[in-house]
């Protein structure tokens, strides 16, 4: 049974999916969701789904190893980040090498970067449709391999939606939350059947 931590830092739908979509399958679990925000919507889905989720500060994940011991206790094989928005430091990268995947909510390399994650991105889909009227604007999904650097990794799969004239941030958001829910657990599967 492969073993999944996921890192998010709010609402943690995504998280509760994955949860879900693993929860009756042999091949892997999550065992375990952290957090850098300990008042985390995610850290309630966690629990009352019977996954043990914790929150940490800024301090246990950049300037001590508390972070690291937690995972190398944990022994996971792969880590997810599901809405987690802070930089990833780079020596839980390096201990962890290929196992280490994130979500971004648009097209990468397009609308991604420091400062460029959840209703931001939206909003920069949406203005930048309304500044093309005559062209098809597409957004999507993304999922990648984590390295230093925000939003960098090699893509492991990607899927667009398109945004329309009416579009709003908050529609656009509720389209690629629905492309998140879809696919990002099964492409976790996939990935995890890859490595094996
Ligand atoms: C998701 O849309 C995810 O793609 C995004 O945060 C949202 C979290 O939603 N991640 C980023 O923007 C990372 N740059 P959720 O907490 O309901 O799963």
């Amino acid at each position: 049974m492969k073993r999944i931590v996921i890192f998010a830092s709010g609402n943690g739908s995504n998280a509760q999916r994955i949860i879900e979509y693993f929860r009756d399958r042999t091949d892997a679990r999550v065992v375990q969701v952290l957090s850098n925000n300990k008042n985390a919507k995610v850290l309630e889905r966690a629990k009352s789904l019977e996954v043990s989720a914790f929150s940490f500060n800024r301090m246990a994940l950049y300037d001590t190893d508390d972070v690291l011991h937690l995972l190398e206790a944990t022994r996971p094989d792969l880590i997810v980040l599901a809405g987690f928005l802070w930089l990833f430091p780079k020596k839980i990268i390096s201990h962890f090498p290929d196992k280490i995947i994130n979500i971004h909510p648009a097209l990468l390399p397009e609308f991604g970067g420091k400062g460029m994650y959840g209703k931001y991105v939206h909003e920069a889909v949406s203005a930048f449709a309304k500044a093309q009227p005559e062209q098809t604007t597409y957004t999507g999904i993304t999922i990648h391999k984590v390295t230093p650097e925000y939003d960098k990794g090699d893509i492991l799969f990607q899927e667009k939606t398109v945004v329309t004239a009416t579009d709003t941030p908050e529609s656009i958001a509720a389209k690629v939350h629905q492309l998140e829910y879809d696919h990002f657990p099964a492409v976790i599967a996939d990935y995890l059947a890859s490595k094996s």
